[in-house]
């Protein structure tokens, strides 16, 4: 049995369609991703598949149960980490985790072992007496995450867990999910961060304008694009505007510039380096050092969905205002 199976899940809001007809399975035990820019379709396809929101069409189930037929059982199964999930500001960690553990049926001493074992795994043990409007977003994050896993589900869903969260936060709580994921707990969950995929997926769905254009291994995805070669290069003295002339090679696809490096990405690498070393020439350049790289999740994301990271965070931006304007904030 698969821990998820989807078959052409579809979302139209009236007229807009949100997620188009997307099909695939996350195995027991696995660590799965849905990667994907703003307005993807992430939120709208979680929410089907932990059954708080009706898919138009298609059907979903979740170990084995029919998420539409079926909701309030597939729920005691799983555990709902959302994009907005907070807990109670004027309760503290700790009865916020006893709040949760009430929702389920889970005997009394369990719920105080369990509750004591996920707040010290997320470091928050210490605080647990205190209200969490004392909290960063990062600490009320954990808690969240607590009190999703109160009762031990198998399955773990998180709608972007550590979007806008500091940075030891956003370790923190990755390196909790890489550990629960060890221990057996199967995890969904959707980022567009993509090097959060590529460091915790085994296998990462790439979601754009509501439907999946790859599914597979990180590893896979990148082997996929090894065709294409990266050479980074760096010269003895600053030229402006040297990746442009770089660009204009005959066998350069595209470039890049990192710090003093430049990035050269060609498919034809043998004519690429002969071009480069013929261009410091012309130019009285010296080159100070030349690598190959092997492609990055992020070079193969931007190939799918003509989107460069940059434009990602732009677009997060964006999103973030466009939802604290719908609050009325
Ligand atoms: N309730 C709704 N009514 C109308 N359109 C909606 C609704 N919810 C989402 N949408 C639209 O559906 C698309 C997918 O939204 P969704 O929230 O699933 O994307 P997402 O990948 O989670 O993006 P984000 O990065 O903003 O969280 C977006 O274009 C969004 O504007
Ligand atoms: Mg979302």
């Amino acid at each position: 049995m698969n821990a998820i199976k989807a078959e052409n899940l579809t979302k139209y809001y009236g007229n807009f369609l949100a997620v188009n007809n997307i099909s695939f399975e996350v195995r027991q035990g696995e660590f799965f991703g849905l990667l994907g820019p703003n307005g993807a379709g992430k939120t709208t396809t979680i929410r089907m598949l932990t059954g708080l929101l009706k898919p138009t069409s298609g059907t979903a189930h979740v170990m084995g149960i029919d998420v539409v037929k079926n909701p309030v059982d597939v729920k005691a199964q799983i555990g709902v980490v959302s994009e907005t999930a907070n807990p109670y500001p004027e309760m503290t960690a700790w009865d916020n985790l006893m709040f949760a553990a009430s929702l389920h049926d889970i005997q009394k001493k369990e719920r105080k072992e369990q509750a004591e074992n996920l707040l010290k795994l997320l470091g928050i043990y210490n605080r647990r007496n205190e209200k969490v409007e004392n909290f960063s977003k990062g600490l009320r994050k954990r808690v969240a995450i607590a009190m999703a896993l109160i009762h031990d589900p198998s399955l773990l869903f998180l709608d972007e867990p550590t979007a806008g969260l500091d940075v030891q936060s956003a370790r923190m709580i990755r390196e909790f999910l890489r550990r629960l994921n060890e221990r057996g707990t199967t995890i969904f969950l959707t980022t567009h961060y993509i090097e959060e995929a590529d460091m915790l997926c085994d296998r990462i769905a790439i979601i754009k304008n509501g439907k999946i254009i790859a599914l597979d291994s990180p590893e896979n995805l990148k082997s996929a694009k090894r065709r294409e070669k990266v050479i980074e290069v760096s010269f003895d003295r600053y030229v402006a505007d040297v990746e442009k002339s770089i660009a204009k090679l005959s066998t350069v696809s595209r470039v890049k510039k990192r710090g003093d490096k430049i990035r050269i990405y060609t498919s034809n690498f043998p004519k690429t380096i002969q071009e480069i070393s013929r261009f410091a020439e012309e130019n009285d350049l010296e080159i100070v050092s030349i690598n190959t790289l092997t492609p990055t999740l992020e070079d193969v994301f931007v190939q799918l969905t003509g989107l460069s990271s940059l434009d990602i965070e732009r677009m997060e931006q964006i999103g973030r205002l466009r939802k604290l304007r719908a609050r009325g904030k």
